[in-house]
């Protein structure tokens, strides 16, 4: 072990970080951390993961340490393709009969049959075999069953229910590929699989069933809303302070920030980029994200125009926004890695429907986060 200094001046411990690509002796050896109340960092479909055993609370507090994440922010937990209905979630002590209604069940039974393995996570009442430190002391519990091949051996191998928060530092924007979770997390989790980049890039959806049957749509995320209202054949709710039992603290407009300040601009509007740059005439650098392939549009050159340098990425070109997901987040991490002084992304106003919900929420998110936070 060797340490590094804080900020604060104390010591910070730090540990070796092997980053493995996924064979089975690198899922065996994970297998064995787990089981040994280790984390290790995982990939899934929507972001890699820094998983612990979920029914080990000094596992899970580790996890809370690793990330300096507040204690208050629930985890979720992962379960394996075993737990397949809301009574094998009963039967494993995870989720609380007593407190569970008809209807509710039945909801969240189509839409465990629906949509699991997948970005989809249910919240239900929390049974007695989940430690209260998964669940920041509430009395639900977020589970879901993740498809990807990686995390899934994992949940088989161990028998055991994960929890995994995304695998970035508290209030970091979340890793898609390996190389992401070693510069959040390295020297602070002692192995991490490497299995490529994720598919969907975004966190998943998470949806919270009351008693009656009602669906709140608690986050935007990779599986998209109008595929959950169409198998519960109903609308979803918005979260209200009536509706909500449950605190979504990971929600705050604060999450998904990059350390580069953020701004959103309309693609036509090179008269508010134009005042903007003006304002900030200290700028040399400025990432430009684009939505939708051809970057010619006055957000991306008007800049250029005005002597300041630009690097200019698009998100692809996908009208459900299921490649503007995939993409979002590393191309964020780039250009805060290039040390651009701003980032400015085209606004998604033009596009709506699919996974563009959760790129929206997202980048309103790293906004806001820029608006609090370090001033330009
Ligand atoms: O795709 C994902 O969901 C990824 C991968 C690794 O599975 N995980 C993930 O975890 O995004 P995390 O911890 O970064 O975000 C989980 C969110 C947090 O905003 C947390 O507040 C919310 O889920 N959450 C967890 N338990 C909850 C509960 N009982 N009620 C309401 N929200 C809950
Ligand atoms: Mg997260």
């Amino acid at each position: 072990m060797n340490s590094i200094p804080h900020n604060d001046g104390r010591a910070e411990s730090l540990i070796e970080t092997e980053c493995l690509p996924a064979t089975s002796n690198t899922i065996e050896r994970a297998a064995e951390l787990l089981r040994d109340g280790r984390l290790v960092a995982v990939p899934t479909e929507t972001v890699y993961g820094l998983a612990a055993n979920a029914l080990d609370p000094r596992a899970v507090a580790a996890i809370f340490e690793a990330k300096g994440r507040p204690a208050d922010n629930p985890l979720i937990v992962h379960v394996g393709s075993a737990v397949d209905s809301v009574a094998a979630l009963m039967s494993g002590g995870f989720v609380q009969p007593l407190r569970i209604g008809s209807p509710q069940r039945t909801i969240a039974d189509r839409l465990i049959h629906a949509f699991w393995p997948g970005p989809l996570t249910i919240v239900l009442p929390r049974g007695p075999t989940i430690p209260e430190s998964v669940t920041a002391r509430q009395a639900t519990a977020a589970f879901r069953m993740p498809a990807h091949r990686v995390m899934l051996e994992l949940l088989q191998m161990t028998q055991l229910p994960l929890a995994a928060p995304s695998a970035n530092r508290s209030n970091r924007i979340s890793p898609t590929a390996a190389s992401h979770v070693l510069e959040e997390l390295g020297g602070r989790v002692p192995m991490i699989i490497d299995g490529g980049r994720c598919d969907i890039g975004v966190e998943s959806t998470i949806v919270s069933i009351d008693v009656n049957g009602g669906v709140t749509m608690l986050r935007p995320g990779g599986l998209a809303v109008e595929a959950i209202a169409a198998v519960i054949a109903a609308p979803l709710l918005p979260v209200t302070v009536k509706n909500s039992e449950v605190v979504v603290p990971g929600m705050q407009s604060v999450h998904y920030a990059p350390a580069v300040p953020l701004t959103l601009v309309e693609r036509d509007d090179d008269i508010l980029l134009a005042d903007f740059l003006a304002k900030f005439s200290a700028l040399k650098t400025i990432g430009i994200v684009v939505l939708q392939g051809e970057p010619a549009c006055p957000v991306a050159w008007a800049p250029t125009l005005r002597g300041v340098k630009t690097i200019v990425t698009s998100l692809g070109d996908d009208g459900d926004g299921c490649l503007a997901a995939r993409h979002l987040f590393a191309a964020l991490r780039d250009l805060d890695r290039q040390a651009v002084d701003l980032i400015v992304v085209e606004a998604p106003s033009q596009v709506s429907g699919g996974l563009w919900q959760a790129v929206k929420d997202r980048l309103r998110r790293a906004a806001a986060a820029a608006a609090g936070g370090r001033k330009l």
